[in-house]
C-alpha cells in the first residue's frame, strides 16, 4: 500500500520537498535543485551497483585514496556521478568529496552559489564485491555570510549543527532513501518501475531503546576501557539480553539502527586513536539525522553536532543511535 497525500496523489521525493518548502515563505526553491541533483546521482549509481558484476567494473582502480584506501572501481563512478550531476547547478558553489583531497570549487560562493555539499560517494566499501548493501551519504551547507567568499575553508569547516539538510541512499534488497531538513527524518523507497523514489515513511522516530549493539567486536582489546566494560555488560543476563548486529557499511548500520533501535559504536582503536569515521561526510549527517528521529550522537565526549571541525578529512569516534543506548554507553565510557 503506497502513501498518498489527502489527494490521493503518490508522494514522490520531487513533490515532498517541494510541499515542504511551501510551508517556509521565506524558501525560493533553490533548495529543491540541490536535492534534485542528489537524487538524480544516486539513481545513476543504483543503477551501476545493481549491474555491477555484470559490467566488469567490481575490484579496485588499483590507486589509494586521501584517506589511505584502496579506491574501488565503483567508488570512482559513484564519485564521478555525483561531481557531474551537481557540478553544473548554479546554486552550488562548493562539493567536497571523502574520495578527493581537495574540495571542488565550482563557484565562489556568493548569493547565488550559496550551496556547499560534502558527500561520502560509496559508503561501506569492503562490502561493495560480496553483494552487501552500501550507500551515499550527503551533508548540505549554506556558504556563511561573515567571511570573505573566498574564504573557501571557513565555508566549510562548520559545525554540524549549521547543516540545512542530510540524507543517505542505501542500496539494499531495495533502494531507499532518508532525508532531513531540520523537520523530522523523512524515508523514500525507490520503484523501479517508474524510476522515482516514493515516500515511505514519514516521519520517521527511532526507537528509545531498543537491544542491539552495532561495533566492530574485533578490536575489542584496543577500545578504550569504558567501551571494553560496556561491552563487558552488555553480554550478562544483567543487562536483558543484547544482541549484535554489524555490516560494516555504516549506512546500513546506521539505517537498521534508525528503524529498529540500538546503539551503533565506531570507538577509537590503536590503529586509528581519533576514531575511523569521517566527521564532514559520515558523522555529521548521520548525527542530524539520528536527532531528528529523537536518537542521539556522541563523540564520547561531546555532541557530534556541535564539534568544530579542524580539517576537511577529520575522522571521530562515533556513538550513535537511541537515546538511551547512546547514555547507557556513554555511562561506561566516561566513567
Ligand atoms: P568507506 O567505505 O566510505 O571508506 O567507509 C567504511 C566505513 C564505514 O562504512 C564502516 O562503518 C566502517 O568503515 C567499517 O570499518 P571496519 O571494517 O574497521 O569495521
Ligand atoms: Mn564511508
Ligand atoms: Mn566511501
Amino acid at each position: 500500500m503506497i502513501n498518498t497525500a489527502g489527494d490521493g496523489g503518490i508522494i514522490t521525493l520531487q513533490r515532498h520537498i517541494i510541499e515542504e518548502q511551501r510551508k517556509y515563505p521565506t524558501a525560493t526553491g533553490e533548495f529543491s535543485w540541490v536535492l534534485s541533483g542528489i537524487t538524480l546521482a544516486t539513481k545513476i549509481i543504483e543503477s551501476q551497483v545493481r549491474c555491477a558484476g555484470l559490467l566488469g567494473i567490481l575490484g579496485t582502480t588499483g590507486t589509494v585514496n586521501v584517506q589511505g584506501e584502496k579506491v574501488q572501481k565503483l567508488d570512482q563512478i559513484a564519485n564521478e556521478t555525483i561531481l557531474q550531476c551537481l557540478g553544473y547547478r548554479r546554486n552550488i558553489g562548493i562539493m567536497v568529496s571523502e574520495e578527493d583531497d581537495e574540495p571542488h570549487i565550482i563557484k565562489e560562493p556568493d548569493e547565488l552559489a550559496n550551496y556547499i555539499v560534502l558527500f561520502d560517494p560509496l559508503d561501506g566499501s569492503s562490502n561493495i564485491d560480496v553483494n552487501v548493501s552500501i550507500g551515499t551519504i550527503f551533508s548540505i551547507l549554506q556558504r556563511r555570510e561573515d567571511v570573505a567568499a573566498k574564504d573557501v575553508m571557513s565555508h566549510i569547516l562548520q559545525p554540524g549543527v549549521k547543516q540545512v539538510a542530510a540524507g543517505y541512499v542505501v542500496y539494499g534488497s531495495s533502494t531507499v532513501m532518508a532525508y532531513t531538513t531540520g523537520h523530522g527524518v523523512h524515508m523514500f523507497t525507490l520503484d523501479p518501475t517508474i524510476g522515482a523514489f516514493v515516500l515511505s515513511r514519514p516521519d520517521i522516530k527511532m526507537p528509545e531503546k531498543g537491544q542491539t549493539y552495532s561495533v566492530n567486536e574485533a578490536y575489542k582489546a584496543q577500545f578504550p576501557k569504558g567501551v571494553q566494560d560496556y561491552l563487558r555488560w552488555a553480554h550478562t543476563e544483567e543487562a536483558g539480553g543484547y544482541t549484535l548486529r554489524y555490516i560494516g557499511s555504516l549506512v546500513a548500520d546506521f539505517h537498521r539502527t534508525l528503524l529498529r533501535g540500538g546503539v551503533f559504536l565506531y570507538p577509537p582503536t590503536r590503529k586509528a586513536p581519533g576514531g575511523k569515521l569521517r566527521l564532514l561526510y559520515e558523522a555529521n549527517p548521520m548525527a542530524f539525522l539520528a536527532e531528528q528521529a529523537g536518537g542521539a550522537a556522541s563523540d564520547g565526549k561531546q555532541r557530534i553536532l556541535e564539534k568544530e571541525p579542524k580539517a576537511l578529512h577529520e575522522r571521530t569516534p562515533l556513538i550513535i543511535g537511541s537515546k538511551a543506548e547512546v547514555d547507557k554507553v556513554l555511562s561506561f565510557w566516561t566513567k
